[in-house]
């Protein structure tokens, strides 16, 4: 019976963001439009989220008995320039200062994501990543960091799904400033791009011994009637247009937007030390649904794009796929040949068992890959905790860590979580515990 062990040095983790964690980050744009009427599913609003805020040191100290070994967390830009590009708020300095001196003193790695989709309101009232010249500001910040944190930051995620952050905010319209607009939503990619590259450059200046990193959001897109050439084709151009031009973009420096334009950036090419990938999900195309994206015509609706109809969905509506995990490592790997960590990757469910399955499957296709001479380094499963999910707000619990929102954000660790616990001390786990595949067909 064989054994699925990981390196000595393969990191486990998980994963979890400010604004979704955090509580009380009053002054950025979701705090602004989770305030509107019918933005968020049940009327949910961050709040206090899970006061995350307040009580790191007790959270750390659960990843800890939990033998995580890392951490992606983010930083919010709002608390440092709260009201203005130059007003810095001191306590937010200290804080996340106490937050990396408590991950350090569990020894457990921080990655640090500067930007994971929350930005100040100034700085959204400025148009945001829509105009190139904003970017600026956040470079900014981002020099900041490197001078404030550098000497205790080695793991920098740049920008955080700059593909998901694009279409849902300005085609699927999820997302504030929740515009339907293509053009305007390449434009934001390509700025996003752009202020990665540049981001790339100035940590690196700062410390050419960090590693710095950016995070893309790779669903796998399939044709929804198999055999249809249309469908087919539906799905790589939905890949191209989700997946491809940010790849590309990424390898060679060129962003290409076929019949829109063409631009090339040195600074951009090669500007990764390693790819954080996220993955969670696969999607069915078909020319239906590309043109009614493409054209935002009708309402893009997200959620036509990823059923047959046949499977299980979790909270978030999604579907499982484990060997797409595979195929996107494959694929970076080819594109790439560069280091990869798993910098999300993670189910929203009740159901504590197929979170189990979950994890070990989508495990068992990271350990194929590493067999494969693929680099992968690291995996962080999302969440630690269950938090705010942006626009379907609490609803979908993705945590290793319950939170009773009820009562007072009570923690409780969840049997999954132990289950990974025990995969991480082992470092690995036996075939046989591979039994109950059943889970992903419908209940
Ligand atoms: C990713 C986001 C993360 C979380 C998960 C479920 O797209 O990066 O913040 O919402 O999905």
């Amino acid at each position: 019976m064989p054994f699925f062990r990981f390196p000595s040095n393969f990191l486990f983790g998980a994963s979890s963001s400010a604004h979704q964690v955090e509580g009380n980050n009053i002054h950025n744009q979701w705090w602004a439009f989770e305030q509107e009427k019918g933005r968020i599913k049940n009327g949910d609003a961050s709040g206090l989220a899970c006061d995350h805020y307040h009580r790191y040191a007790e959270d750390f100290a659960l990843l800890k008995s939990m033998n995580h070994e890392a951490h992606r967390l983010s930083f919010e830009w709002s608390r440092f320039f709260p009201e203005s590009p130059t007003k810095l708020n001191g306590e937010a300095v200290q804080h996340y200062h106490r937050v990396l001196d408590a991950l350090r003193s569990h020894d457990i790695e921080p990655f640090v994501t500067t930007l994971h989709f929350t930005i100040p309101q100034w700085f959204a009232a400025l148009g945001g990543f829509e105009k190139e010249e904003n970017v600026r500001h956040y470079l900014d910040f981002v020099r900041f960091l490197a001078d404030e944190y550098g000497h205790k930051v080695r793991f920098w995620c740049t920008i955080n799904e700059p593909n998901i952050y694009a279409s849902f905010s300005y085609i699927i319209g999820e997302y504030p400033p929740a515009k339907k607009n293509v053009r305007l939503a390449l434009k934001v990619l390509a700025n996003l791009l752009k202020a990665h590259g540049r981001a790339y450059r100035i940590l690196k200046e700062s410390r050419p011994e960090s590693q710095v990193g950016i995070v893309v959001h790779l669903p796998v897109f399939a044709p929804l009637r198999k055999g249809s050439w249309l469908d087919n084709l539906a799905a790589r151009v939905a890949d191209w247009m989700f997946n491809g031009i940010t790849l590309e973009a990424l390898k060679t420096g060129k962003i290409h937007f076929p019949a829109a334009w063409r631009e090339q950036h040195d600074y951009l090419r090669d500007s990764n030390d390693f790819i954080g990938l996220n993955y969670y999900v696969r999607m069915f195309a078909s020319p239906k649904h590309a043109l009614a994206t493409a054209l935002n015509i009708l309402h893009a609706d997200v959620g036509a794009f990823q059923r047959t109809g046949a499977e299980r969905l979790t909270q978030s509506g999604w579907t499982v796929y484990a060997k797409g995990m595979y195929r996107c490592l494959k694929r970076l790997h080819k594109k790439f040949d560069l280091p990869m960590y798993i910098t999300e990757n993670g189910i929203a469910t009740d159901d504590d068992e197929w979170r189990k399955v979950f994890i070990r499957k989508h495990l068992r296709q990271v350990h194929k890959a590493i067999g494969k001479g693929m680099d992968v380094r690291g995996y962080f499963y999302w969440s630690s905790m269950d938090n705010f999910e942006w626009s379907y707000g609490f609803e979908p619990r993705f945590g290793l860590i319950h939170v009773d929102y009820a009562d007072d954000c009570k923690r409780t660790v969840r049997d999954s979580a132990w289950y990974y616990a025990d995969i991480i001390a082992k470092r690995g786990f036996w075939q046989d515990e591979t039994a109950k595949e059943s889970s992903e067909t419908v209940k």
